[in-house]
C-alpha cells in the first residue's frame, strides 16, 4: 500500500513533537506539510518548533507553512506552565536551516487539498482548531476531498485539564471546533479519556532513552520537563502524551477502540466554555458526527513509539 498522505497542523508542544517525529518515523504515512498554529505559545514559537523538530529527525527538508496566530474570536490563551516559554523546554532551541515557506498554512492545506484526489490526504489536527476551520469556512468546496480529520482534543468522561470541563486545544478555540465538528468530514477525535491512558512512565522514558539516537534522546529529555507539570496535577509516574496518539491511530488503529457519536461544543457558558458533550449513550438523536475513541493499549502505544523514533 502507498503510504497515507497527511498534513500534520500543530503547535509546539512536547507531545506534538512527539507526534512529529513517530510521523517522520513512520513509512505508512507521507508527511506533506505541517502547518502550525498558535496554541501551546504565539505562532512565531510552534512554526519555529515544528522546523526544529523536523531537522532533529534529519528531515530539515520537510515544509513548515505557519497559520492564525490567534483563535477566531477570542485573545489567544496559552500553556508555557505546560510546556515551558518555548513550548519545547527540555531541548536547547535553535533555528532551522529551512525558513519557513512563504505560503500561509490555510492556503497550503486548501491547495493541496484541491491538488489531489478526493480521499486522499488525511489532516491531523494536534492543536487548536482555527487553521483547520478557517480551510471549512474559507472553501468549503475542499471539504469533501478530506480522506478524514484526526484530532486530538476534548475530554467526556475525564473532564477538562484546562478548566473542570474543557480540554486545552478546544477550549483555545472553541467557535473553530465547532465549524469543524459541523463540517460533516469525517472525523476522528483522541480526547482526554484516551490520551490519559498514555503515560510517560519512567520505565518508558528509560527505553526510549536506550535507543541511543538524537531523536530519541531529545525526546527523553523533553518528556522529562513535560511530565514534571501533569506528574504533580495528576500524581501518576509519568504524564499523558497526547498528540501521538493522532499518528498512532493511522498506523495501527486497532489498539484503539472507541463508538461513533455526537459531539457537540459548548460556546457560550461562562462555566462550561469549550467542553466537548458527548452522546456516547445515544440519548438526543442527535447525528454521529465523530468516531470518539476511548480506550488504547498503551502498552502497544509505546512499543511502536520508542520503536519508530528508534530509526530515525
Ligand atoms: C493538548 O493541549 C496541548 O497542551 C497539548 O499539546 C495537546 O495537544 C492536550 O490538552
Ligand atoms: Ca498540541
Amino acid at each position: 500500500m502507498p503510504p497515507r498522505k497527511i498534513i500534520i497542523d500543530t503547535d509546539p508542544g512536547q507531545d506534538d513533537a512527539a507526534a512529529i517525529m513517530l510521523a517522520l518515523a513512520s513509512p505508512e504515512l507521507d508527511v506533506l506539510g505541517i502547518t502550525a498554529v498558535a496554541g501551546n505559545v504565539p505562532l512565531a514559537l510552534t512554526a519555529r518548533n515544528a522546523g526544529m523538530i523536523s531537522e532533529i529527525c534529519g528531515r530539515g527538508d520537510v515544509a513548515v507553512f505557519a497559520g492564525a496566530d490567534r483563535p477566531l474570536q477570542r485573545k489567544l490563551v496559552t500553556a508555557e506552565h505546560v510546556h515551558g516559554k518555548t513550548g519545547l523546554d527540555g531541548v536547547e532551541p535553535f533555528e532551522p536551516a529551512r525558513p519557513l515557506e512563504p505560503m500561509h498554512a490555510v492556503d497550503f492545506i486548501i491547495e493541496t487539498l484541491r491538488e489531489h484526489p478526493a480521499g486522499d490526504v488525511t489532516l491531523c489536527a494536534l492543536g487548536p482548531l482555527t487553521n483547520i476551520a478557517t480551510v471549512i469556512e474559507r472553501a468549503p468546496g475542499v471539504v469533501p476531498k478530506i480522506r478524514e480529520i484526526v484530532l486530538m482534543g476534548g475530554g467526556f468522561f475525564e473532564g477538562g485539564n484546562i478548566t473542570p470541563s474543557a480540554e486545552f486545544n478546544i477550549y483555545v478555540d472553541p467557535e473553530a471546533a465547532r465549524i469543524v465538528f459541523n463540517s460533516g468530514a469525517p472525523i476522528t477525535m483522541m480526547p482526554l479519556d484516551v490520551t490519559h491512558k498514555v503515560l510517560t512512565t519512567r520505565s518508558r522514558v528509560e527505553r526510549l532513552r536506550a535507543n541511543g539516537n538524537r531523536p530519541s534522546l531529545v525526546m527523553a529529555d523533553m518528556l522529562e520537563f513535560f511530565e514534571r507539570y501533569d506528574e504533580h496535577k495528576y500524581g501518576t509516574d509519568g504524564g499523558p502524551l497526547h498528540d501521538p496518539t493522532v499518528v498512532a491511530w493511522l498506523i495501527d488503529p486497532g489498539m484503539f477502540d472507541g463508538r461513533r457519536s455526537n459531539v457537540e461544543i459548548e460556546t457560550g457558558s461562562d462555566l462550561t466554555l469549550g467542553a466537548t458533550v458527548v452522546d456516547w449513550w445515544k440519548v438526543t438523536g442527535r447525528p454521529e458526527n465523530a468516531f470518539v475513541v476511548r480506550n488504547v493499549d498503551a502498552d502497544r502505544f509505546f512499543d511502536l513509539f520508542i520503536d519508530r523514533v528508534g530509526r530515525l
